[in-house]
């Protein structure tokens, strides 16, 4: 199979810092179809050799692992091209056009890996220069707008050009190899689907705390925010994989129609539930990994007094048969002790305790980062005997899944598999429009109640797990958050 893909944005950063590091290891797995081209669009004038230096240079910032050697680099650079390109400039379309007619590919992948404002003008200019033929996709990544309305917005846009199965919306937690175990766990195997319910699941937690700061993207962050940065994209996505009903198919459409479900059926947020369910946080200067950090509003391009939320923990419930009543805890932050994204499955307890002492129920671990795996958390008799007052003791063991051990050398970063899916027109992982729709739908009376409200985020110091209130949020069901059990 012959391919184009075109990366609009080609000297920025998601392009040097994930999309050419991603294409480079599909290159090295020999995974990368034979006979493609890349070609990198900016806006300055570069010639090839130049863009190819370009990018060599950046692999210096990439995992020593993850580097090419000089011999690689020139093999995989024979496939860079570059191209300047004006995006508001129909002739410039044009002429890209003629560069991908001249040559034929059977397939062509249209990236844009550029700001999302320039996402309608970009969709509109393919459109009209015939850049969107049945062989063409478009790839798209987040933010795809900041509200309902501008996503409505985009993919109006996106739509009078694509069909909705040449417009691949990229969430790149999808691409996470946990992510897809965890359809594996669930759709492959028959043990887990009798208990996948409110009958023997008390509650889940889905975590995806980092460690870093905003950085550099203080101006980009301060727009944005934890909710519409991490919450309405990939803790919503992991929450559907979790609550899904089982798919007829493992096609794109029967799995995303699923996905839909859920989001349909969370429960909607009112202005009173969110100030009792959703907690906002905004760090202050702390200790992070030993080393001590600025607060959020030191950072540099933060706008002076901004009460942008750098954390987000809430209580949620999926509104049907299967989920009634079992509380889904979402929570995101940045600044928190450690890089550690997980799904806790806490299990209920056992309903006639015969063992004294220790009581605990089971739980699920699926593991994101920083290692993918699966923890089963247990309880087990050490065979040693009664203790001094006759009765057998109980004690907490872990069955543990190492992923990268169970399958060494076959691991795939989460941009590798999307972009190979983009190009081999696979679209599983791929977000649909009614999906991102949906769940901005969700998140936005949330985003209404935190304007109209003068109290603004909670402090709480870089290096913790958040403001205290997010600990109070689960303990009033009588929970608490993984790293407190
Ligand atoms: C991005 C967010 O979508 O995901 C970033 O914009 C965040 O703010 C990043 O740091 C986290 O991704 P990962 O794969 O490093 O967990």
């Amino acid at each position: 199979m012959s391919f184009d893909l075109v990366l609009f944005g080609g000297t920025g950063d998601l392009t040097w810092r994930k999309l050419m590091p991603a294409l480079f290891q599909a290159f090295r797995h020999g995974k990368l179809p034979e006979g493609g081209r890349i070609l990198a669009v900016a806006r300055d004038e570069r010639s090839d050799a130049e863009y190819r230096d370009y990018i060599r240079a950046k692999f210096a910032g990439v995992d020593e692992a993850k580097q090419p050697n000089d011999e690689e680099y020139a093999r995989f650079a024979e496939m860079l091209h570059y191209r300047r390109m004006d995006l508001s400039q129909p002739e410039d379309y044009r002429g890209l056009k003629a560069w991908v007619d001249e040559r034929g590919a059977s397939t062509v992948v249209l990236f844009l890996a550029t700001s999302p404002h320039l996402f309608p003008v970009i969709c509109a200019q393919l459109g009209q220069a015939g850049l969107n033929a049945p062989h063409m996709r478009v790839v798209l990544e987040k933010p795809l707008g900041h509200d309902l309305q501008s996503a409505q917005e985009i993919n109006r846009v996106v739509r009078a050009a694509f069909t909705e199965e040449q417009a691949l919306r990229i969430d790149h937690y999808l691409g996470k190899p946990a992510v897809q175990n965890l359809m594996a766990l669930r759709f492959g195997n028959a043990l887990f689907e009798p208990l996948w319910r409110r009958e023997s699941i008390a509650n889940i937690q889905i975590t995806l705390a980092e460690s870093i700061g905003v950085g550099s993207r203080g101006d980009f962050y301060d727009r944005t925010g934890a909710l519409r940065d991490m919450v309405q994209n990939h803790a919503l996505q992991l929450l559907t994989m979790i609550a899904m009903e089982p798919p007829s198919t493992n096609n794109a459409d029967a799995i995303r129609d699923e996905k839909l479900k859920v989001l349909r059926s969370l429960k909607p947020f009112t202005p009173e539930t969110v100030a009792r369910d959703v907690v906002r946080g905004q760090y202050k200067a702390g200790t992070v990994a030993g080393s001590k950090v600025p607060g959020y509003l030191e950072e540099v391009k933060v706008p002076t007094g901004s009460t942008c939320e750098t954390f987000v923990a809430l209580r949620t419930e999926v509104q049907n048969w299967r989920w009634a009543g079992v509380p889904f805890y979402l929570r995101t932050g940045k600044r928190m002790p450690a890089r550690d994204a997980q799904i806790v499955v806490n299990f209920r307890e056992v309903p006639h305790p015969i063992f004294p002492g220790t009581s605990r129920a089971n739980k699920l671990v699926i593991k994101l980062q920083p290692e993918d795996g699966l923890e089963l958390h247990l309880l087990a008799a050490k065979g040693g005997g009664a203790s001094s007052s006759g009765q057998e003791l109980l004690y907490p063991v872990s069955l543990d899944l190492d992923f990268d051990k169970a399958f060494p050398s076959e691991r795939v970063g989460g941009y590798e598999r999307l972009l190979m899916d983009a190009i081999a027109g696979r679209l599983n992982l791929f977000v649909r429009s009614d999906e991102q729709e949906q769940a901005w739908r969700w998140v936005e009376p949330v985003l209404h109640a935190w304007n109209a409200d003068t109290v603004g985020p909670r402090p709480y110091t870089a290096g913790s797990w958040g403001p205290a209130a997010a600990s109070a949020l689960v303990a009033r069901d009588g929970c608490t958050w993984a790293e407190e059990q």
